[in-house]
């Protein structure tokens, strides 16, 4: 069976320190951030990243090469790659989470926002049948927002990322599982894992990293 691994972290655990194992590239992107809760969040999926990969190959974190090149421009703003596994990182509100595993992951948490524009955002992205599948009352957020996390994990997996029609995706493409996952109260997330059968998930805090 494939296993992955889901890893959180938490923003109030990132120190400043944290940003001495940063390649040049990532440096570039940490400076750029101009709020401090973006910069907070790159910042610990990087570290969550590395030290994942360090501890894996009893490396330092800073040795730790990873690629971020966008297939589309070439930016370094594309999905993380190394060397020996497969990675996603995803990012929202207080969480950050990291997917590792030894098959395409995607992974996505949203913080579900109650003043979201649902209509607005389920046009673009959800089916007809999705649409009228959503729920009138207060849990319309919340159901949109699941519906966004999983078509997101989805693309995050296939490394199309938002090029893809989220109105198309209306489950996991063939060969792909999609696990919903428990997060914090007022969050949603959702692992996406290539994968034959469903994937057994290990859930675990950055803690014991940090
Ligand atoms: C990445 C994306 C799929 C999800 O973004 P989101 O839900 O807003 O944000 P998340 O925090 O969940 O995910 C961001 C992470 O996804 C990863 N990511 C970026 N592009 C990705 C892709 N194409 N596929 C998979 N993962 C991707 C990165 O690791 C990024 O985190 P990091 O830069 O801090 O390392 C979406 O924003 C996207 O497609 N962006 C690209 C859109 C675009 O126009 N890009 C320009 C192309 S030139
Ligand atoms: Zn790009």
């Amino acid at each position: 069976m494939t296993e992955v691994e889901v890893w959180w972290g938490r923003i109030e655990q990132v120190r400043d320190e944290f940003a001495d194992d940063l390649d040049p590239v990532e440096r570039g992107r940490y400076a750029a951030y101009v709020r401090a809760d973006d910069k907070a969040r790159f910042l610990l999926g990087c570290t969550i990243v590395r030290r994942l990969l360090a501890n894996r190959l009893s490396l330092p974190a800073a040795s730790i090469r990873l690629d971020r090149t966008c297939p589309e421009c070439g930016k370094p703003h594309g999905k993380v790659r190394a060397d020996g596994a497969e990675l996603s990182v995803t990012h929202s509100g207080d969480l950050v989470g990291v997917a590792i595993g030894d098959r395409p992951v995607g992974l996505d948490v949203e913080k579900v926002d109650p003043g979201l524009d649902v209509d607005g955002l389920a046009r673009i992205s959800l089916s007809e049948a999705e649409l009228a599948a959503l729920p009138r009352n207060g849990e319309r957020a919340r159901e949109f927002t699941t519906y966004w996390t999983r078509k997101e994990a989805v693309v995050k997996a296939t490394g199309d990322g938002l090029r893809a029609d989220l109105r198309t995706i209306t489950g996991p493409p063939a060969g792909f599982q999609l696990v919903e996952l428990e997060v914090d109260a007022g969050y949603v997330a959702t692992l996406a894992v290539m994968s034959p059968e469903p994937p057994g998930v290990r859930t675990r805090s950055a803690q014991v990293l940090i």
